[in-house]
């Protein structure tokens, strides 16, 4: 496999590593994937996430790990541990699924497992420079736009999803500001978008999820731009917890709210929302918080925690759907 490197991956040749999300921004923690449990460790902790990196680094793990793995049918045997290691993003589905295809057509041959899973690497580096582009167009000069979690260099395997937009809108000279929320309880929006933003000297504020409404009412927010995890066949979509609620009071601001997500986000076999996975994750992150400054808890210890890692968002919500290079207003796959 050719040696590559991106803001959350790198493969010199001989060890793949991914950049540890938690320990970011203030530190740049690079973690050796060299084995499926690796991988699968790294992707229940939010080391590697957002929803087309956690299918491609899962991926380019199997691939190359392939060659240790002594027959086929240990090899799927590890492949299905990986599928089971989060539950929303079907981009991890739908990238598995082609690489066991893969490795079953082709009479499991490491070569070809390995060309596949750097093909779908440079995939989705080509989709985010399509959605970025495609996305840009929706954009006025001045806006204001509002965006949630990180969908950008470290979700994807290029400039990102509903980011790509915003870094390509920056590049035109559209004089954008970006209001960024924190996205709590993991803050991929006030850790992640924000030093991504900052890298790219694009204007922004960091905003408190419960403040998203009240700068809406201000008129400061002209378009939001979100990512998916998973897009069912009549256009719900899942994302980070939040995005419903930001959906809501777009439709009542009357303010275009758009979905950008590559194809592999999309899932054919689920007729609607109801049909989308939420995954729930430990009480510990809800109390408090953790990362490079340590481990903080506010909440009382005995207090019942809910928390859901996404919401599904009803496609009549969504203005228009940024899908690799095309915009549409509505989907029916
Ligand atoms: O729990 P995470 O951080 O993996 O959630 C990520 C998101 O919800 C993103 O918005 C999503 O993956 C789409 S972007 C590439």
């Amino acid at each position: 496999m050719k040696n590559f490197t991106t803001m959350s991956m790198r493969y010199d040749g001989h060890k793949f590593e991914i950049i540890d999300q938690q320990m970011l921004p203030d530190k740049k923690i690079w973690v050796s994937i060299e084995s499926p449990q690796d991988i699968i460790a790294a992707i229940k902790a939010l080391k590697v996430r957002g929803a087309p990196l956690i299918g491609i680094s899962a991926s380019l793990s199997l691939a190359l790990w392939s060659s240790k793995a002594g027959d086929l049918e240990s090899f799927i045997t590890a492949l299905e541990q990986v599928r089971e290691s989060r539950p929303t993003a079907v981009n991890l589905m739908n990238n598995l699924d082609l690489i066991k295809a893969e490795a079953v057509k082709s009479g499991f041959n490491t070569e070809r497992i390995q060309a596949l899973a750097f093909q779908l690497f440079q995939d989705d580096v080509d989709l985010c420079k399509k959605m970025g582009r495609a996305g840009a167009g929706l954009v006025d000069v001045g806006d204001g736009i509002l965006t949630h979690c990180n969908t950008g260099g470290l979700a994807t395997a290029g400039d990102g999803t509903a980011l790509s937009v915003l870094l390509e809108s920056h590049r035109q000279d559209k004089n954008i500001h970006v209001y960024v929320d924190e996205t709590r309880p993991l803050l991929q929006g006030g850790r992640l978008t924000a030093w991504e933003l900052l890298e790219a000297q694009v204007p922004h504020s960091i905003i408190c999820d419960n403040m998203a409404g009240w700068f809406m009412q201000l008129g400061k927010v002209q378009k939001i731009f979100v990512g998916a995890d998973r897009i069912a066949k009549n256009g719900d979509f899942a994302n980070k917890i939040g995005t419903y609620s930001l959906a809501v009071l777009a439709d009542f601001h009357k303010i275009p709210f758009y979905v950008v997500a590559p194809s592999t986000t999309l899932d054919s076999n689920c007729i609607d929302g109801k049909g989308i996975p939420v995954e729930m994750r430990k009480d510990s992150e809800v109390r408090g918080v953790k990362g490079h400054f340590g481990e903080i808890r506010w909440a009382p210890e005995g207090s019942p925690v809910l928390n859901p890692a996404f919401d599904v968002t009803p496609s009549q919500l969504v203005t228009g759907f940024v899908i690799d290079g095309e915009v549409h207003k509505s989907l029916s796959l």
